[in-house]
């Protein structure tokens, strides 16, 4: 039968997913291999081209465990995104940058390790990488405003930060795809988020921030919300598509944690909740790039982040621990079929 990539290719888009260096999550793993030559035609690095993988220290960088990827990439001919150039949450910064010395001008200082940082990642995959999260994550989810971190208070705004990581990149892989990626999405109580998001899209066309496409993380909780969010998730995407930004589904997976025990009535939940989202997804020409946070559940993100009670694993991904497709497998090959 044909694969998620076949399908998604005969409607213009690819399928792909995100893969781990190390780990059962990794192509080092030989089965996980062979599924993700069978269904991906673009990876993604879950870790590896972060700041806390690839800069150990403010002189250095270490790109061994994101050569490994690259190469897997190259062997098995399969497209390269890269994740992340700035994750802009004093959380997932390396602890040196918190407590790093910007000196007597710091605004200099900044400006100068954050463009020499894009310069020297787009400038060693030059022509591996087809799109880039430049920026990760900058809008805080509880009021829409940006986050501060030692580098933007360094630079003098967020603003100018988030801005000089996009021009760089622009200027150091110039054909590229540059996105904002972020994980506002249409479960309820992420209005602010969402307009937070929409206010930095508009700040980048207002200051002619080279910025081509927005990345929906879709870290869905199942299960639907009802029509009313549905709705107003649509509103959300028009406004984005209107501003004239593409859309790359940067990092699908369903959180179950919600949901009754039950295997098969939580796979199906699971699977309504992907296809009520391809389905509204879908219908905008804007998307191309559909990739999973991750294909087996073993080894997604979600066994270790705000686990069940019970202590039951996961079911988020499209194949189960034993690499047997899920329901959410048929839902989301049913809903390339449909688009
Ligand atoms: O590899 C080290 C290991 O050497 C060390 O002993 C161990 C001890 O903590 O940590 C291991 O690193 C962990 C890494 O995952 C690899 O497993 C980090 O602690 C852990 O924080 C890291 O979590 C990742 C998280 O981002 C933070 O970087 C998740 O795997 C990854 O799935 C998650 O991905 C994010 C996207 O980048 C952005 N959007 C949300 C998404 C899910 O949170």
């Amino acid at each position: 039968s044909p694969s998620l990539s076949d399908l998604a290719a005969a409607k213009g888009i690819r399928f792909g997913s995100a893969v781990a260096g190390q780990g059962g999550g990794s192509w080092r793993n030989p089965a996980l291999a062979d599924l993700l030559k069978r269904e991906c035609s673009i990876l993604v690095a879950e870790n590896e081209m972060k700041w806390q993988a690839i800069r150990p220290s403010p002189t250095a960088f270490d790109f061994a465990a994101f050569d490994d990827i690259a190469r897997f990439a190259g062997q098995t001919k399969m497209a390269l995104r890269g994740h992340t150039l700035l994750w802009h949450r004093s959380k997932w910064m390396p602890r040196w940058l918190e407590k790093h010395d910007f000196g007597p001008q710091p605004a200099t200082a900044a400006a100068r390790l954050m463009a020499n940082h894009v310069e020297t990642v787009c400038a060693r995959y030059n022509g591996k990488i087809t799109s880039f999260d430049v920026v990760n994550e900058t809008v805080l989810p509880e009021d829409g405003i940006l986050a501060q971190t030692a580098l933007s208070k360094a630079m003098g705004s967020t603003e100018a930060l988030v801005d000089l990581a996009f021009h760089t990149a622009r200027m150091a892989a110039p054909g590229v795809e540059l996105v904002y990626n972020d994980y506002m999405s249409w479960e309820p109580g992420n209005a602010l988020h969402r307009m937070g998001v929409l206010r930095l899209l508009e700040g980048f066309r207002k200051r002619g921030t080279p910025v081509d496409a927005l990345g929906i993380q879709s870290h869905l909780i199942a299960p639907v919300p009802d029509a009313a969010y549905q709705r107003e998730w649509r509103r959300f995407v028009d406004e984005v598509v209107a501003m004239d930004y593409r859309l790359v589904i940067t990092e699908f997976d369903v959180r179950d944690r919600d949901l009754p025990v039950d295997i098969p009535s939580r796979d199906r939940t699971v699977a309504d909740t992907a296809k009520a989202y391809f389905e509204t997804m879908l219908d905008y020409p804007q998307l191309r790039d559909v990739l999973a946070w991750g294909m087996v559940d073993a080894y997604s993100w979600l066994q270790g982040y705000e686990p069940r009670a019970d202590k039951a694993e996961a079911r988020g991904c499209l194949y189960d621990s034993h690499f047997r497709p899920k329901p959410v497998y048929a839902a989301l090959a049913q809903a390339f079929v449909e688009a």
